[in-house]
């Protein structure tokens, strides 16, 4: 008797939404909470924190991953706030793992992460992106209220020595505030292994800041990108929504993330989870799916699966942006959502 590969068991097992792309990514956002308050993604008046009973429990989430894995999900990324808040963080990554997980990664602002990157491997995380939007240590204190930018290199270092990899860094060019560092982040990639990922600034939630002449397309940062040399297309397009280069000689990838020039909603293979137990099927809709209450109120695996299939079905085809940039103004902050 013949076993089936790994592809072929995945071909079998392949949740499809209504526009049939295949959905097999989870963003996990395990904590509203953050040690930073960067103010691209956190508004200026104090936003409410989840209570310590709302947030989902460490059982409650890895009861829906091991769910959802049976039903065709591949793939988890865990975000916050800041993840590494959650103090059963450990523990957490090891259970999400353990149902099977193939591609187990977590987005941080680098602030302790140096501390806990071994610990993390061990746990069986297997990659980490890293938010750093400035190599100049005044400006980022203003950019995330208080940061100590060292500390975000250390955390960089360690996740390289310990195996974190490929370390990929995201960077949200905003003009006004470090335009004029795109080309030294790009410079980066000649001579370290790393994914320097530039994603556009967007209007999510009471983002007092976004103003659309503040926003750098991808064109731009192409264009700034191109004068320090040959620009390689590369393949892969990762599993996300990243168009990557490399420009000719360097170690490094460049990412271009371009949710609002050109969005990447039809390969949009993802759903998200926040902290407070809600399935989002779109980061720009408000569109939730409870499965905290149920989960409480004692509904059976297959009731919580019918919840998971139910939001792959509702997914909608493409945010709006592009068309009309208020309408995600009425969402959750970046902080709450999760990027
Ligand atoms: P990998 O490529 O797998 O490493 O991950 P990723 O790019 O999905 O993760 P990361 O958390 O680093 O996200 C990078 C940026 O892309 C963040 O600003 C996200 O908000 C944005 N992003 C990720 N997924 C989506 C999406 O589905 N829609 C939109 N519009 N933006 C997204
Ligand atoms: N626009 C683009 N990216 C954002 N992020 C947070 N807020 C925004 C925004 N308004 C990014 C962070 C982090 C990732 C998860 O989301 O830089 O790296
Ligand atoms: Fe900054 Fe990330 Fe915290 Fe948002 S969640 S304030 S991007 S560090």
């Amino acid at each position: 008797m013949s076993t089936l590969s790994q592809k072929q068991l995945d071909k079998r097992i392949s949740l499809r939404d209504s526009f049939n792309r295949r959905i097999d990514y989870l963003r996990i956002s395990i904590t509203d909470r953050c040690n930073l308050k960067c103010i691209y993604c956190m508004p200026k008046k104090r936003i409410q924190n989840f209570k310590g009973s709302e947030i989902l429990t460490s059982e409650e989430i890895v009861r829906f991953v091991r769910i959802a894995h049976e039903n065709g999900l591949r793939k988890v990324r865990i975000t916050g706030g800041e993840p590494l808040m959650r103090k059963d963080i450990f523990s957490l990554i090891a259970s999400i793992k353990q149902t099977g997980i193939r591609d187990l990664s977590l987005t941080s602002n680098g602030i302790m992460l140096s501390k806990h990157a071994g610990e993390l491997k061990k746990a069986g995380l297997d990659r980490v992106n890293i938010s750093l939007d400035t190599m100049v240590a005044e400006k980022y204190k203003a950019i995330t209220n208080g940061g100590d930018i060292n500390r975000v290199w250390e955390s960089i270092e360690e996740v390289e020595r310990v195996g974190l990899s490929p370390v990929k860094i995201n960077v949200v060019p905003i003009n006004g505030l470090n335009n004029e560092e795109i080309a030294s982040f790009a410079s980066l990639t000649f001579n370290k292994n790393y994914h320097i990922r530039f994603i556009e600034f967007m209007p999510v939630g009471c983002n007092e800041i976004w103003k659309k002449d503040r926003c750098i397309s991808a064109k731009e940062v192409m264009h700034i990108i191109a004068t320090l040399g040959t620009l390689e297309r590369l393949k892969f397009r990762g599993q996300g929504p990243s168009r990557n280069f490399r420009i000719k000689g360097a170690q490094g990838v460049i990412g271009i993330i371009s949710p609002l020039s050109d969005h990447f909603c039809n390969f949009c293979n993802r759903l998200r989870l926040t902290s407070d137990g809600k399935i989002r099927p779109c980061l720009f809709s408000g569109v939730e799916i409870d499965i905290k209450t149920p989960m409480r109120n004692g509904a059976s695996d297959y009731e919580i699966e019918r919840l998971f299939c139910h939001s792959v079905k509702i997914k909608p085809l493409r945010h709006l942006l592009s068309e009309d940039v208020t309408s995600s103004r009425s969402l959750m902050a970046m902080s709450q959502i999760g990027g």
